[in-house]
C-alpha cells in the first residue's frame, strides 16, 4: 500500500480524481480530524493557529468531497472528552466553530450542502447553539451533500443515551422489546437518519478510534494517515477515496469469485475518463 501511495502522490489533483470509480464511492465517509496541535507546534504557532488553519483544510475537503459525490461526509470535530482541555483552548475553539458556521452559510447554500449537528449539542456555548440551529434549519432542504459535524460527540454516550430512550419507549409501550434489532436500535442513535460511514479517515497517524462513532464503525474500512489534519487537502482525500476502492469489502462472508474482484489499482489500469458526474 506505501508504494502505491508514492505512485498516487506524483499524480496530479485532476488525474487521481478521474481515477475514481464513480459507482463505487463510498456513500458516508467519516473523518476524525487530529493534528491540529502538532501542525502550530512545528511551526512554533500557538495550537489555535493549527486550528485556524485546520478551518481552511475543512474548507477545502467540504468541497472536494461533494464535487466527487460524497452524499454524507461526517467530520468529529470536538469530542466530549475534548471539554478537559485547557479553558483557554476550548474557549478558542468554539470561538472559531462559531466562525465558520458565519462564513460558511453562504457556500453551503451555493453548493447546496445540509448541515446536520450531531453529539451533546445543549453543551456548547448558547451562541454556537443558535448558529448551528440556524445554518440547519436554513440548510435543511439541501440535497447536494448532508456534512454532519460531530460537536461534544462522545460514542459511549450516544450508547448510553440510545439505551435510555429505548427503555423510555418499552416503557410507554411505544415499542416492543421483542422488536429491539439492530435495526430499531440504529434509529435511536444520534446517526438515527444517516447511514453507517463505508470509510473512516484519521489523519496525524493515530491509530485509534477516541470514542468516536463506536456502533456505527462494525464494518467500515478504516484509514489512517500521518498527514497532519491541516495538510489534509483535495489531494489526501482522493487518495484516501483510491485506496478504500482497491479495497474488497466482505462483511463477514467469503471473497467473491474471481472476476468480480476489484482490479488492483494502479495508475495505469483506469480509464473512466467518461463517467459522468452529478455535480
Ligand atoms: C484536532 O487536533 C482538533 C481537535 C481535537 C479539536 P488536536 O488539537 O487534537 O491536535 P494534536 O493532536 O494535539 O496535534
Ligand atoms: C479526537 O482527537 C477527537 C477529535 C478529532 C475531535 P483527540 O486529539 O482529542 O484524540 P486523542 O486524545 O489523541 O485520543
Ligand atoms: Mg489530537
Amino acid at each position: 500500500m506505501e508504494t502505491l501511495k508514492k505512485e498516487l502522490e506524483k499524480l496530479s489533483e485532476e488525474r487521481l480524481l478521474s481515477m475514481i470509480h464513480l459507482a463505487h464511492l463510498p456513500k458516508h465517509v467519516a473523518i476524525i480530524m487530529d493534528g491540529n496541535g502538532r501542525w502550530a507546534a512545528q511551526r512554533h504557532l500557538p495550537r489555535i493557529a493549527g486550528h485556524r488553519e485546520g478551518i481552511l483544510a475543512v474548507q477545502e475537503v467540504v468541497t472536494a468531497a461533494r464535487e466527487v459525490g460524497i452524499e454524507y461526509l461526517t467530520l468529529y470535530a470536538f469530542s466530549n472528552e475534548n471539554w478537559n482541555r485547557p479553558t483557554m483552548e476550548v474557549s478558542q475553539l468554539m470561538r472559531l466553530l462559531g466562525f465558520y458556521l458565519k462564513k460558511e452559510l453562504d457556500s453551503l447554500m451555493e453548493n447546496k450542502v445540509r448541515l446536520v449537528a450531531i453529539g451533546q449539542i445543549d453543551r456548547l456555548p448558547k451562541p454556537v447553539i443558535r448558529l448551528l440551529q440556524t445554518v440547519e434549519e436554513k440548510t435543511r432542504h439541501n440535497r447536494g451533500m448532508t456534512l454532519v459535524l460531530a460537536l461534544s460527540y462522545s460514542g459511549r454516550a450516544d450508547l448510553i443515551n440510545a439505551v435510555r430512550r429505548v427503555v423510555d419507549a418499552v416503557q410507554k409501550k411505544t415499542i416492543l422489546l421483542k422488536d429491539l434489532s439492530e435495526e430499531t436500535f440504529s434509529d435511536y442513535l444520534h446517526t438515527q437518519a444517516i447511514p453507517d460511514p463505508d470509510l473512516m479517515i484519521r489523519t496525524s497517524g493515530e491509530i485509534r478510534i477516541s470514542n468516536f462513532f463506536l456502533w456505527q464503525l462494525a464494518y467500515t474500512e478504516l484509514y489512517f494517515t500521518k498527514t497532519l489534519w491541516p495538510d489534509f487537502r483535495r489531494k489526501a482525500l482522493l487518495m484516501a477515496l483510491l485506496d478504500y476502492q482497491n479495497r474488497e469489502r466482505r462483511f463477514g462472508q467469503v471473497a467473491p469469485k474471481k472476476g468480480v474482484k476489484p482490479k488492483v489499482l494502479h495508475p495505469e489500469n483506469f480509464h473512466f475518463r467518461d463517467q459522468k458526474r452529478g455535480v
